[in-house]
């Protein structure tokens, strides 16, 4: 999608789309068209019952010359510091219009005074919600493929091509992360992985380093490798590093992120209806990569670490088996009563991988963990736990910013015990109650003295079953602008 900045309503043909608070005189968002079209506008939107209730949309056909043009009239709603507005508007322009036979669209923010800012966000929107994976369609009819390929937008004044630049190379990460969420599992494994992140990152300068199975079975990886050890593909450790700070010996912030290719659930093995959602078990990861993309794009002023812990959970011959008891590289033992609780099994030696690697003060792992995450917040929060009051501070404002937003669960010694084994350091699943908290506390053993750490369930998350504002069904590319965000706010100033 193009996208430009400009002062005036350009010339030919394309969509126009005028934003209009609950307050504003129709009339005077629609100074420069006739009588005739104006009241043609008004009584249209009437008739659709056009209330001007956020990214609501009312639609029109005026005459322009010999041909007809289409307005759409967008609701901006009353509430002027809604943090998410613009690009929900610029979402809900798109969502209309992609298939529509437009190919291009105008929005006319004359005389609005929103500034640069807001115009940019109302692109990155627009843009969001207007991506798309057609690789396999071999066949898509004429109405279902795209139309809309440029969108101008006029009137945004100073600072929107400025403001744009950063939000588009976020746009980048979220791109990347849902094209790694999309892909199947016969296409994105572990080795696979590795290459789409080299192709993408390495040309921003991000450094990449991988582990392969001998050097992690040499490093004393138990966890992880246990888990990889049902599946014909092998395991991976990708490190990425972006060093972007002033200084560059400046301690990273280490991102972790959970990399299952898919996710069968081993020996434990899940039931057939709907397993095939657990090729997106590697969104923790992809969130990862992503967010380096944007960072390592935008050129952030800051390093940061990704990690990802890539492996595939199948049952097998080879695979372990419920009770297998395995050696992590912090040295803890593990009874694996669950093999689908595999999770937090690659985790744990990616973390104390990341720790001895890197010595971060802050470490955020994200993870498609548990299921009783989803039954927790349902779609609406990714599950928060963190040791650090401070750091839960600055990511939950930093999702309530950008919309990827933070729920705070408790922890506590309760719940750690209820992950204690009779015949090992700890069991890798305990009772369904709490799951995802007793889940949490599991990953808490593997954090060293001193590091500040959250960790971010994102299972009800990472993939939507209906069209959200942002995105359609399908990968969200949730924790890229999260992320990209916590970064800047907090580690770039
Ligand atoms: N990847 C799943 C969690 C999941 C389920 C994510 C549904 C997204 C949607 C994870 O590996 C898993 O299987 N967790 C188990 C843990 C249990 C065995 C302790 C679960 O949630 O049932
Ligand atoms: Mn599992
Ligand atoms: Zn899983």
């Amino acid at each position: 999608m193009k996208v430009s900045f400009a002062a005036q309503r350009p010339e030919g043909s394309y969509a126009l789309a005028i934003p209009v608070w609950d307050e504003d005189m129709l009339a005077d968002r629609l100074t420069g068209f006739d009588e005739a079209s104006r009241t043609l506008a008004a009584r249209a939107a009437d008739a659709q019952r056009f209330e001007r209730e956020a990214a609501t949309i009312a639609e029109t056909f005026i005459s322009e010359g010999d041909s007809a043009r289409r307005l759409l009239l967008i609701g901006l709603g009353g509430k002027r510091d809604d943090e998410a507005l613009y690009e929900k508007i610029g979402g809900a322009l798109t969502a209309k219009l992609l298939c529509s036979g437009e190919t291009r669209l105008v929005i006319d923010l004359a005389n609005l005074s929103l500034g640069g800012a807001a115009a940019a966000r109302m692109a990155f929107g627009a843009v969001a919600r207007a991506w798309r994976y057609d690789l396999y369609r071999t066949k898509l009819n004429t109405k279902a493929k795209p139309t809309l390929e440029e969108i101008v937008i006029v009137g945004g004044g100073e600072g929107a091509d400025e403001a744009w630049n950063q939000k588009s190379a976020v746009l980048d990460g979220i791109s990347f992360t849902r094209e790694l969420v999309t892909e199947p599992a016969n296409i994105i494994y572990p080795e696979s992985f590795v290459d789409r992140a080299r192709k993408h990152l390495e040309p921003l300068g991000v450094e990449i380093e991988v582990l392969d199975e001998d050097q992690m079975r040499k490093l004393g990886m138990g966890a992880l490798l246990g888990v990889a050890q049902g599946s014909v593909q092998a395991p991976r450790l990708l490190a990425l590093r972006w060093n972007g700070a002033s200084d560059p010996g400046k301690k990273p912030v280490v991102l972790v992120g959970k990399g299952v290719t898919f996710d069968t659930g081993g020996i434990s093995i899940k039931p057939a209806q709907g397993m095939e959602a657990m090729k997106w078990d590697m969104g923790g990861a992809a969130a990862v990569v992503g967010t380096l993309k944007a960072l390592a794009t935008r050129k952030a002023k800051a390093n940061v670490v990704g990690v990802c812990a890539l492996v595939e959970n199948m049952p097998d011959g080879k695979a372990q088996r419920p009770g297998d008891i395995v050696t992590s590289m912090s040295g803890q033992t593990i009874e694996v009563i669950n093999t689908d609780a595999e999770g937090r099994l690659v985790l744990s030696d990616a973390m104390t991988w990341a720790q001895r690697q890197y010595k971060p003060e802050v470490m955020i792992d994200l993870a498609t963990l548990t299921g009783a995450m989803i039954i927790s917040l349902g779609h609406e929060f990714a599950g928060m736990f963190c040791n650090n009051d401070d750091l839960a501070v600055q990511l939950a404002d930093a999702g309530l910013k950008t919309g990827d937003k933070l729920w705070r669960m408790p922890m506590g010694d309760a719940y750690n015990k209820m992950m204690d084994s009779p015949i090992a350091d700890m069991k890798n699943a305990g009772a369904r109650e709490g799951g995802s908290i007793t889940a949490a506390c599991f990953l808490e053993r593997f954090v060293d003295e001193g590091v500040k750490w959250a960790h971010l369930d994102i299972a009800g998350m990472v993939w939507a079953d209906k069209p959200g504002a942002l995105w359609d069904k399908g990968a969200t590319g949730f924790g890229v602008a999260l992320l990209d965000r916590f970064v800047a706010d907090n580690y770039e100033k």
